[in-house]
């Protein structure tokens, strides 16, 4: 038995998204019309801030096909040292904490600007058992990711906003253990990103992987 099938986090992560097939930013009212603006916005390194906050009653997860790599990810090399950018409601943050988990342990930080959602998120890992394995620090992942980190980080996701993931990446990237994994949802909103992690220069193997991810690894 895993924890990712059994009680509490297997129906508390089915729940978590059914409801978010339910709460869209496209099936809402309210995004209307946004849609060119939302984007122009989401490329912007200022205007993501405007951006999040609009949506920030949305849980905009990873999909359930990305949460199981990200827990198969963490099981396959018994991680223990797992950084993420974009907490949201916490629902990728429960697959990697189950992986924890399984694996006997570890640490994951992390990390989202609105504070309703790291409230949300808080009460989800506490439902999932699952709360002693996190550290959620609230503020901008540029600060919050900017100082006291773990000595080495065995896998990365970054899921916040997509112009930032260069800037993240540099901030963990000499913690990063050889063979450590990225995943970048959606990179390709990201293009700088994707460039440097493609680079044989820069120290990485890189590919996409389904529709929505960059799988990285660290070789350097
Ligand atoms: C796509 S959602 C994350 C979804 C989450 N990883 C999941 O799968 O459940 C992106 C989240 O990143 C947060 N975010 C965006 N830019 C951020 C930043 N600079 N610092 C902290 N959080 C940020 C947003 O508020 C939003 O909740």
């Amino acid at each position: 038995m895993i924890t990712l099938n059994t009680q509490p986090v297997a129906p508390l992560l089915e729940r978590l998204l059914a409801e978010a097939t339910l709460l869209r930013p496209e099936t809402s009212p309210a995004f209307a019309g946004m849609s060119e603006r939302g984007e122009e916005l989401m490329r912007s390194k200022s205007g993501h801030v405007e951006l999040y906050a609009q949506l920030k009653d949305f849980p905009l997860p990873v999909s359930r096909d990305t949460g199981l790599l990200l827990y198969m990810l963490a099981r396959s090399f018994e991680a223990r040292s797992i950084v993420e950018f974009g907490t949201s409601f916490g629902i990728s943050t429960l697959f990697l904490a189950a992986a924890l988990r399984d694996n006997g342990g570890g640490r994951l930080i992390t990390t989202e600007f609105e504070p309703s959602k790291v409230v949300r998120a808080r009460s989800n890992l506490a439902a999932g058992g699952l709360l002693d394995l996190v550290e959620i620090r609230e503020g901008d992942a540029l600060q919050t990711l900017g100082s006291d980190l773990p000595e080495t980080i065995d896998l990365v996701l970054l899921d916040g906003a997509k112009p930032l993931y260069a800037d993240i990446l540099a901030l963990l990237e000499r913690r990063l253990s050889a063979g450590a994994f990225i995943v970048a949802d959606n990179a390709d909103d990201s293009p700088d990103y994707l460039a440097y992690v493609r680079s044989p220069d820069n120290g990485y193997l890189s590919v996409p992987f389904g529709d929505e991810v960059e799988l990285s690894m660290r070789i350097g």
